[in-house]
């Protein structure tokens, strides 16, 4: 949700109302998900780095902004079949927030339309962290509970039987998600800035240079059609491209050749 101190510093605003704003589109964009059936919607709000690197009044501002925002809209969000969930290291957020954000996942857990997880106090190598110490905690448990040791337990299933890709993703804070189909970036921005590193890896994403305030449910719209339009290849060669395709195409050596031959030509052509 990037953009909001620019869009209040275009209009001469301190950079709060900017956040303000930005809650504004928040609750658009999610009725406009829950309208599309749309299972997940994930939105940045607040980065570890954020809470690390900005005035501790601003990071005071977005606390307050958020309590008031859960406060204000979970019958909006229970009126949309709206599900309240987060990710990030929630628990060093101040403990009246902590609770407010509790309450509000609470009286929305009964929905089953769209799931609206906010990333808050979030960083996706934290989270990797977090984690890989989650996995050897479970293994020296185990190993306590079958009384031997963690190298003994390593041995008798194997390294590979005990760590692999799903183990990971499973112990993520996303472990009960599926990973994202597409990504949206605001503002221009063309970064991921330390988000769901492991879970955008075959992403699609879409940059479009309107600031967060200015984003409305007709802008996911625009940006999910864009998504259809593409093929995901997910590292292979896509569904439109067929053996004969393949063997329709130039041998490489004779390609490098002509490549040579060009290259030497012109580098002998007179100027
Ligand atoms: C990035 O814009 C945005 C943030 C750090 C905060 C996002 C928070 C909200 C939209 C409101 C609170 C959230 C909820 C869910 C109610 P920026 O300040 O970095 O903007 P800039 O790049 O233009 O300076």
């Amino acid at each position: 949700m990037d953009g909001n101190g620019r869009w209040a510093g275009k209009r001469s605003l301190k950079r709060f109302l900017g956040h303000q704003q930005g809650a504004e589109s928040v609750q658009f964009v999610v009725e406009t998900a829950s309208r599309i059936n749309l299972p997940f919607i994930t939105l940045y709000a607040f980065s570890l780095e954020n809470n690390l690197r900005r005035p501790k009044s601003e990071v005071n501002f977005l606390m307050k902004l958020l309590r008031s925002y859960l406060v204000g809209n979970v019958k909006r969000m229970n009126d949309n079949n709206v599900r309240m969930e987060y990710i990030g290291r929630i628990g060093e957020l101040p403990s009246e927030v902590q609770d407010t954000m509790q309450w509000a996942s609470e009286a929305t857990a009964r929905n089953t339309g769209t799931t609206l997880t906010l990333a808050l106090n979030y960083g996706s190598r934290s989270e990797i962290v977090d984690a890989a110490r989650s996995i050897l905690t479970d293994l020296i448990a185990e190993a306590h509970q079958r009384g031997c040791s963690l190298e003994d337990l390593l041995q008798v299933d194997g390294l590979e039987a005990r760590l692999d890709e799903h183990h990971i993703s499973d112990h993520l804070y996303t472990g009960h998600m599926p990973d994202p189909d597409l990504v949206i970036r605001t503002s221009g921005e063309q970064r991921i800035s330390n988000f769901l590193l492991w879970q955008i890896a075959y992403s699609e994403i879409f940059i479009t240079d309107r600031l967060w305030p200015d984003f409305r449910g007709i802008h996911l719209l625009e940006a999910i059609q864009n998504y259809q339009k593409r093929e995901r290849r997910f590292g292979g060669l896509g569904e439109t491209f067929t053996d004969e395709d393949l063997d329709a195409l130039e041998p490489a050596a004779e390609v490098a050749e002509e490549i040579v031959t060009e290259l030497t030509s012109k580098q002998l052509a007179p100027r």
